[in-house]
């Protein structure tokens, strides 16, 4: 069983950036519980980070014939990128949408998600536990 934890924009600034959206918890902090519970369910993980969205699409198509199931949290391109709605759609692997915050609950353009049409689930507001539930869903069902 693969996973593969795909985050973008501004994830990396994660514990410096909107605390009272996002938290305290660090980047690293959240690669090492992922690793931890991955570990401890004897989940194979990759997790990556990527400010730039071709990249993000890149790291989506690698998953074809590498992984049995994505977690993404596009950050913001989560309301404006066709193109990873389109690479989720293209692999059609079981993916898992999570964000920290509770979108549902911010600005109207944040109410948009293109990669949600492709996503099985969605997860928001639950901080970064929301990415232990998502790996969790995809391979319990299994
Ligand atoms: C986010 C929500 C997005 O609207 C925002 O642009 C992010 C993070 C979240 O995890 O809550 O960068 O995806």
């Amino acid at each position: 069983m693969k996973i593969f934890v795909i985050n973008g924009p501004n994830l990396n600034m994660l514990g410096i950036r909107e605390p009272d959206h996002y938290g305290r918890e660090t980047y690293s902090e959240l690669v090492e519980k992922i690793q931890r519970h991955c570990r401890e369910k004897g989940i194979c993980v990759e997790i990556f980070q990527s400010n730039h969205e071709g990249d993000l699409v890149d790291k989506i198509q690698s998953a074809y014939k590498n992984a049995d199931g994505i977690v993404i949290n596009p950050g913001a391109y989560t309301h404006t990128s066709i193109a990873i709605l389109d690479a989720v759609k293209a692999v059609a692997i079981p993916t898992v949408e999570v964000h920290i915050s509770k979108v549902e609950e911010r600005e109207d353009f944040r109410q948009i998600s293109y990669v949600r049409l492709a996503c099985v689930k969605t997860i928001t507001g639950h901080g970064t536990d929301g990415y232990i539930e998502a790996i969790d869903f995809l391979t319990d069902k299994k």
